[in-house]
């Protein structure tokens, strides 16, 4: 049996599902693949609980449900920052699951550099540090050096949706021609009430209702969301540097239920499509509302669905999708990927 000590950045949507799975999961996990996975380490806005003993996954939870900080628990400090954690030098994997921005990466990115720069694997759920970064963090990690620390980040890109490891593992050997994503969940939801006869307004309303849209509503659907998870399947799968304004990046807002109808009536369907396509040697990116003829598996989805299709030459089309996730989703992610790490090391 192989202990792994996991210090978690960021306990809300995400975060509180990996507690849970933690929770549930520990007998199966020892069972199936001989990993203790012992939480020593819980960060959130508030401060930060770190015990070497390991601390209770289910406590945890509970109190977070409760809205409190780990920082009131007995041990717990408050205005600690999980890179202050990681002096301790007492944990095997860091997690980092706070939240994500795109303008400095903060905190994930300090968390993730320092992490790595230790010596210690990391796994992400949070897009900004990879977005701003990924060059960095790929030369501190096993992306660009084998010896060095393992960096995953499977639930960055669609959550559960394998959408990295697709292209990364399992078409190795094959050259890319295209890829395709549906990778914000929000948007086609939106386009589909939207489809139905309901009004932008109306459909971002509804959205909103049922807690899909990120807390500015633009991040999903101006394309800023879609953007981001390009830019990091540029650089992790397609080997291609990139930023956010190399991506040439269209919203739904001007999608009207008028449009949706009239491109239905052609045969085809609207979709938020993120794209990656061949120029050359290089991939032109590009995000916006896209006519899918119906019988691109893109064009099928419904609801709060993802996907991703990949044109190769020699593995032919390759298309795997997600449905009704939420940060579930995304946690099963982390826990894949730390599962990855635990058994490699
Ligand atoms: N939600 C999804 O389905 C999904 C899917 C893919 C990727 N992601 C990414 O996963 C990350 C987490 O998403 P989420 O939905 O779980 O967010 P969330 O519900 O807003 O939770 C964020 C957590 O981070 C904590 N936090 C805030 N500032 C912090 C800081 N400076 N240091 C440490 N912790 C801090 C918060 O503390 P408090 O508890 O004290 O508020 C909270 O526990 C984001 O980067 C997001 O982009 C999410």
């Amino acid at each position: 049996m192989k202990t792994q000590r996991l210090l978690l950045n960021g306990l809300g949507n995400v975060g509180r599902r990996f507690l849970e799975l933690l929770r549930d999961r520990g007998t199966l996990l020892r069972d199936a693949y001989g990993i203790d996975f012992r939480l020593v380490g819980a960060v959130d806005s508030r401060g930060a609980l770190y015990d070497p003993a390991g601390l209770d996954p289910a406590r945890l939870v509970a109190w977070k449900l409760e809205g409190r900080s780990v920082a009131e628990l007995p041990g717990g400090e408050a205005g600690q920052a999980a890179t202050c954690l990681l002096k301790h030098g007492e944990a095997d994997l860091v997690l980092e699951a706070a939240p994500t921005n795109f303008w400095n990466g903060q905190p994930g990115l300090d968390v993730a550099l320092k992490a790595l720069a230790a010596g210690l694997p990391v796994v992400m759920a949070s897009k900004g540090p990879l977005v701003l970064a990924f060059e960095e963090l790929a030369a501190l990690s096993d992306w660009r050096d084998p010896r060095k620390p393992a960096l995953r980040f499977s639930g960055a890109v669609g959550g559960a949706l394998p959408s990295v490891n697709l292209g990364r593992r399992d078409l190795a050997g094959a050259k890319i021609l295209k890829l395709e994503g549906v990778l914000n969940l929000c948007c086609p939801l939106i386009l589909a009430d939207l489809e139905r006869g309901l009004s932008m307004d109306e459909a971002i309303t509804r959205a909103q209702a049922l807690g899909l849209l990120e807390t500015d509503p633009s991040l999903d659907i101006d394309g800023h969301d879609a953007a981001a998870k390009l830019v990091i399947l540029a650089q992790a799968v397609l080997n291609q540097p990139a930023r956010m304004a190399d991506v040439c990046r269209e919203g739904i807002r001007g999608v009207t239920p008028e449009r949706m109808a009239e491109v239905r009536a052609r045969g085809r369907r609207l979709v938020m499509l993120a794209r990656a396509e061949r120029e050359g040697e290089a991939f032109r990116l590009s995000v916006g509302p896209t006519e899918l003829e119906l019988d691109h598996p893109l064009a099928r989805l419904e609801g709060d669905a993802a996907g991703i299709v990949y044109d190769t030459d020699i593995q032919g089309r390759q298309a795997c999708f997600t449905y009704g996730q939420g940060p579930m989703g995304t946690a099963a992610a982390m826990l894949r990927d730390a599962l990855e790490i635990a058994q490699k090391g």
